[in-house]
């Protein structure tokens, strides 16, 4: 018989006393501030049309954008300097220094530098001392998810406050030759700051969070030629380009979306009747306006500004929830949902009481 006197792998977890985790406190998460940045380079569908064969009739019936911003390098716009300003912002109006922070999140594909990492330079710039910073890569998700993330963080504990930012400068990767995909970018972002709550009922309510890699060649960006996938046209394929397949992206998100929704709803048991607002990635008029329908959601609490920014990628949500804060849209208290998809293939939502 195995002699069991000493303490074994069978001894019971209590008994092994000092090291287990600290008990979790229940506490709530506010959104204490939010900001965005824009360039200052309008593009309107004309100058597109004097480039490549297109027109403002058809871009703005198939996608809903009447114009969007490029980053103009002249004057010193980068994807750092978007980044840096929006978290400036959202600071100012949470009333709060860089220095209070604990961790610095950027959600971003499209870096003006691959190391450091953009969340590093923000913090630098900012005067957020040593709070941890890293990316997020998660092309449009890559506001929703660190909103995740940030909230999980503060919710246990182990975070007070985390600015989270997410921007994209997808102009820079853009191959203008290409029609199918070059009408629909934007440069843009957007942050949020977020805090620690005495109020447990304030926070996100339900979360989903998936990825599905195998689609990964619908929406891509090959840096060589190896990395192209079978099936793809090589001889149009500009490398460092954006690369989309418009019809399959298109597919795939007017369904997730609306997945997303139905599963966010059922998981926080409510109807789509009890949100006050969604705060929704602007990727295409037209799949904002399905969702719209499937579920009865009026025109005031879904915000759409594609059409003056087009589609942002990871700056797409926070410049919606920034635009909505500033306009007195969301208040303590309301319900609001944060849905967002995009390359990856990458979804994510997240439903708070703010
Ligand atoms: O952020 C997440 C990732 N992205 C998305 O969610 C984007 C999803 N996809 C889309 O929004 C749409 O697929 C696009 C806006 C990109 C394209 O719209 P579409 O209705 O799917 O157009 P299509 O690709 O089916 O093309 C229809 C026609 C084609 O001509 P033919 O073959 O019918 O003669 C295209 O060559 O429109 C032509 N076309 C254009 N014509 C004028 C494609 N792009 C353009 C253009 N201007 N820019």
């Amino acid at each position: 018989m195995a002699d069991t006197s000493s303490s074994s792998a069978h001894a019971p977890v209590q008994a092994v006393s000092g090291i287990m985790p600290p008990a979790i406190p229940v506490r709530g998460v506010r959104i204490a501030g939010t900001g965005s940045q824009l360039p200052s380079k309008v593009i309107s569908n004309d100058l597109l049309a004097s480039v490549v064969q297109t027109n403002d009739e058809w871009i703005q019936q198939r996608t809903g954008i009447r114009e969007r911003r490029m980053c103009d390098r002249s004057k010193g716009e980068s994807n750092r300097w978007l980044c840096t300003e929006s978290l400036r912002k959202a600071l100012a109006a949470a009333n709060m220094k860089a220095s209070e922070l604990d961790l610095i999140i950027c959600g971003t594909i499209s870096q003006d530098m691959r190391c450091p990492s953009t969340a590093c330079l923000v913090a630098a710039d900012l005067g957020a001392g040593t709070a941890a910073a890293w990316d997020l890569g998660a092309a449009c998700c890559g506001f929703v998810y660190p909103l995740n993330v940030a909230h999980d963080l503060i919710r246990v504990g182990t975070h007070k406050a985390i600015g989270i930012i997410g921007c994209d400068t997808i102009t820079a990767i853009l191959d203008y030759h290409n029609r199918g995909v070059c009408i629909l970018f934007g440069d843009g972002a957007g942050a949020a700051v977020l805090v620690a709550d005495s109020d447990p009922s304030r926070g996100c309510l339900a979360q989903v969070n998936k990825a599905d890699g195998t689609g990964w060649t619908d929406l891509f960006q090959p840096a060589e030629e190896w990395q192209i996938p079978e099936g793809v046209d090589r001889t149009t394929t500009k490398l460092g380009c954006l690369q989309m397949n418009g019809k399959a992206v298109f597919k795939f998100a007017v369904g997730t979306f609306q997945e997303l929704i139905a599963e966010t709803l059922t998981k926080a048991g409510i109807s789509a009747e009890q949100v006050d607002v969604f705060v929704c990635h602007q990727s295409n008029a037209r799949i904002l306006d399905a969702a719209r329908e499937r579920f009865g959601i009026p025109p005031e609490k879904l915000h759409v500004n594609i059409d003056r920014v087009g589609n942002t990628s990871a700056g797409s949500v926070p410049l919606v929830l920034d635009e909505l804060m500033l306009a007195g849209k969301i208040k303590p208290g309301m319900i609001v949902m944060f849905v967002a998809f995009g390359a990856g293939l990458t979804w994510t939502s997240s439903l708070w009481r703010v």
